[in-house]
């Protein structure tokens, strides 16, 4: 594409419109506020949780914005995934963006941490992410061209770029998890180039969600004093991210992990000398 081709207006720029999407984890949080960003923005969405519930309630909100659909599935379970690939086919055929955000996380003190809370939070965030990612490759192609690839967005964390100080109860396995993931979009998006699929992470910060709750209730103030911005994330600026990301805008980003984070990550402590 040359300079004089390319139209540098925003309308053009970060055009979604007729792309199709997956979205795991759409039905709460973080990823039903990405879903709400593509289908405002012309992109046909569906959401998969495991809750049959959340979906429905979720459906209901997403409805009047595009299409939509909603599946309930337990991306930790082979069949389950399979079973979310042939609805993808038959609805869409091909996928032009895929957003792995379904997560979960474990808090324990270390002696207690137990077995299988590391491996939930490992299978959830890590394992599964890998194992859709695989099996949606022939999707991802069809939809994938040199000068518009597919993409592919994994939901990373902050907590993945540092240890985290502020939740008070360690998570282990859900740090550990996301550093995995951050590195895995790396070594994704060097294999997937030649296919013209790019994998990037993004790398979130506090944003309220359900996930957060407890330490939204109990700890905001620390939350907002480890931030040199001094506030959580904004639903805007989790959409902001995405659009770029998926849109022509972003079709040279590869390989990234792109934190959302205020600078948090990047901080350390309070700096009582600054404005
Ligand atoms: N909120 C933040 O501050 C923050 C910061 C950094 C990173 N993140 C990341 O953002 C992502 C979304 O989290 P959130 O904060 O929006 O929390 P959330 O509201 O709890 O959302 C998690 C979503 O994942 C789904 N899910 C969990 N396990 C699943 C499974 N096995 N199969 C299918 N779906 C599953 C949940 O639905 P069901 O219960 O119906 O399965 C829910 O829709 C996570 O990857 C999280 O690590 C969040």
């Amino acid at each position: 594409m040359s300079t004089e081709e390319a139209g540098f207006a925003i309308s053009e720029l970060f055009s979604l419109a007729g792309k199709t999407a997956l979205v795991t984890g759409g039905s709460s949080g973080l990823g039903l506020t990405m879903a709400k960003g593509l289908l405002q923005n012309g992109v046909k969405v569906m959401i998969a949780s495991r809750s049959q519930k959340k979906c429905d309630l979720a459906l209901k909100e997403l409805t009047p914005l595009g299409e939509v659909h909603a599946l309930a599935v337990n991306v930790t379970e082979a069949e389950e995934r399979e079973r979310l690939i042939a609805a993808l086919d038959a609805r869409f055929g091909s996928l032009s963006i895929l957003i792995n955000n379904a997560g979960t996380n474990w808090g324990a003190k270390l002696a207690d941490y137990p077995d299988q809370g590391f491996a939930k939070v490992m299978d959830t965030n890590l394992n599964a992410v890998f194992a859709l990612t695989r099996d949606l490759i022939p999707a991802l192609q069809q939809a994938a061209s040199a000068s518009d690839p597919a993409r592919i967005i994994n939901i990373g964390s902050m907590d993945g770029l540092h240890v985290p100080i502020v939740q008070r109860i360690p998570t282990f396995a859900y740090s550990a998890s996301k550093a995995a993931l951050h590195h895995l979009t790396r070594t994704l998006a060097v294999d997937l180039a030649a296919r013209h699929i790019t994998v990037n992470a993004v790398a979130p910060g506090f944003f309220a969600s359900r996930m957060t709750d407890y330490v939204f209730e109990h700890y905001l103030q620390d939350i907002e004093d480890d931030c040199p911005l001094h506030r959580v994330g904004q639903p805007q600026e989790i959409v902001g991210i995405v659009v770029y990301l998926a849109s022509a805008a972003g079709a040279y980003t590869n390989g990234t992990v792109i934190p959302v984070d205020g600078g948090t990550s990047i901080s350390k402590g309070k700096r009582s000398w600054t404005d």
